[in-house]
């Protein structure tokens, strides 16, 4: 009896599959199919699946033509499987040529002619074409461009900011080598030109972007906070509700794998309940020290840098925490632009520490304290692809490792366009959240208990 065995996601399963499928069967007597499992996928950098694996080998197995199904999920496993089971003949298609010649030590390699003119992503950008915009202007716009050519059925098209800023985001654009195919300083032709925005405006404009956006049932994607406080966040978010739009908060860490692994591990019993978490962001800039540098056009810590080191305290800890302090250092007489804030947080039985500066330089980490052990993700936690779980005996200590590609941003747009088409909002940061962090940005601006250093 010849054993072939051959590999794939089979996401949407189509005519080539079936073809190659076909073609692979009729090599020997028994066809293996290995399925790739979503997270090995994920390190393929293959982010855009819309079945889930159980729905994929179900496709697999509604063709008849495989013997036995069974899940690739690591690197390496193929020289496992090919022993294991025994396997005469490895299959895959030509777009593959060469890549697994060093299977030829294990077994024949075959490489069958790809099906010209469909593909699994050609399926999933044709149910979707979104035309997103950007909104506002930031020194890292165009790195959310170059991220969205890796997700499915959304494209880029234009830009809405103040004339001045023209000149230099054009100049960016060439230097990066972007088309920007819009370009204007008039919001409502803006908006009639597009699917959705992305907003990266300064945080005081965000209400208004976002409540015209809407008005106009365009999908929303904000950079977090949504807006300065919590009354217009409550506004905007019934808003998006009945215009049956899409409001989501973008804090790219919260769509990194490594960092939803934390929650889990943290949520798992791992280390105990936890009792404490401290994490810290900092970007030392030292340019508002010159004269002319104008303060009012930046983000100052707390809104820089607030939402993202918030996110693991509001979403470990939940919101009603009983009491919390705030200490922040200004670096202007007008008290807008906080150089270090420290915020303490406390909850019936646990507490939280967390800190951000753009004029003061810490370690960016993160350490969720447990009673049995405690989580560590080293500076800068934020875009981490890995983390311990440490232990009083060190030989129990656990590290784990992740994939993350793009600083998280590919992820945040894929779940964007999720979100989009089930009509659903699959954000992973819950409105209580979003809520609590307008509440402390509020705050902070408000200078409401805010004691100064
Ligand atoms: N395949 C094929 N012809 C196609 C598409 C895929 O022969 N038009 C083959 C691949 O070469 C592979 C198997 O089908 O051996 C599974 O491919 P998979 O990566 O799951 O499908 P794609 O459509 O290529 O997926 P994607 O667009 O996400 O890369």
């Amino acid at each position: 009896m010849k054993t072939v065995i051959t590999y794939g996601t089979y996401d949407l399963l189509h005519e080539g599959h079936l073809r190659l499928l076909k073609r692979a069967k009729a090599l020997g007597d028994y066809l293996i199919v290995g399925v790739t499992s979503d997270d090995y996928d994920k390190t393929r950098g293959k982010i855009n699946n819309k079945q889930s694996l159980i729905e994929r080998m179900a496709a697999v197995k509604a063709t008849g033509l495989a013997d036995k199904i069974i899940v690739e999920e690591y690197e390496g496993q193929k020289i496992d499987d090919i022993k294991r089971f025994g396997v005469d003949i490895f299959t895959v298609g030509s777009d593959w040529k060469g890549k697994f010649d060093y299977l030829q030590q294990y077994c024949q390699v075959i490489y069958l002619p790809r099906t010209e003119g469909i593909s699994s992503s050609q399926l999933r950008a044709e149910e979707n074409n979104l035309l997103i915009g950007i909104v506002g202007q930031t020194s890292f716009w165009w790195k959310f461009v170059n991220e969205c050519h890796f997700v499915n059925g959304i494209h880029f098209g234009g830009i809405y900011t103040q004339k001045e800023n023209f000149t230099a985001l054009q100049k960016q654009a060439f230097d990066k080598n972007i088309d920007i195919p819009f370009l204007t300083d008039d919001l409502e032709s803006f908006l009639n030109k597009v699917d959705a925005v992305y907003i990266i405006s300064k945080p005081a404009q965000h209400y208004n972007e976002i409540r015209m956006a809407l008005l106009a049932h365009k999908h929303v994607l904000c950079e977090s906070p949504i807006s300065e406080s919590v009354q217009q966040t409550k506004e905007l978010v019934e808003l998006a509700k009945q215009q049956g739009c899409i409001l989501m908060e973008a804090i790219k860490t919260a769509y990194a794998t490594a960092y939803e692994r934390v929650l889990l591990v943290a949520q798992s019993g791992r280390i105990g309940r936890i009792i404490s978490i401290d994490a810290t962001c900092t970007s030392l800039n030292t340019r508002w020290r010159n004269a002319d540098f104008e303060l009012s056009s930046q983000w100052n810590s707390i809104e820089a840098w607030g939402p993202t080191v918030m996110l693991p305290v509001f979403q470990l800890l939940g919101s009603d925490y009983n009491q919390r302090s705030i200490v922040s250092q200004y670096v202007d007489k007008n008290k807008q632009y906080d150089g270090y804030t420290k915020i303490n947080f406390i909850y019936p039985h646990a507490t939280a520490t967390v800190q951000v500066a753009k004029a003061a330089k810490s370690e960016g980490e993160l350490v969720i304290t447990g009673e049995k052990g405690y989580i560590y993700v080293p500076a800068p936690w934020w875009k981490t692809a890995y983390f311990e779980v440490r232990y009083e005996n060190p030989q129990d200590n656990l590290r784990y490792f992740y994939q993350l590609d793009g600083e998280g941003i590919r992820y945040e747009v894929v779940a964007f366009v999720r979100s989009i088409e089930t009509k659903k909002n699959g954000t992973y940061i819950d409105e209580k959240v979003s809520l609590a962090i307008s509440k402390i940005i509020e705050e902070c601006k408000e200078h409401k208990d805010v004691v100064e250093i």
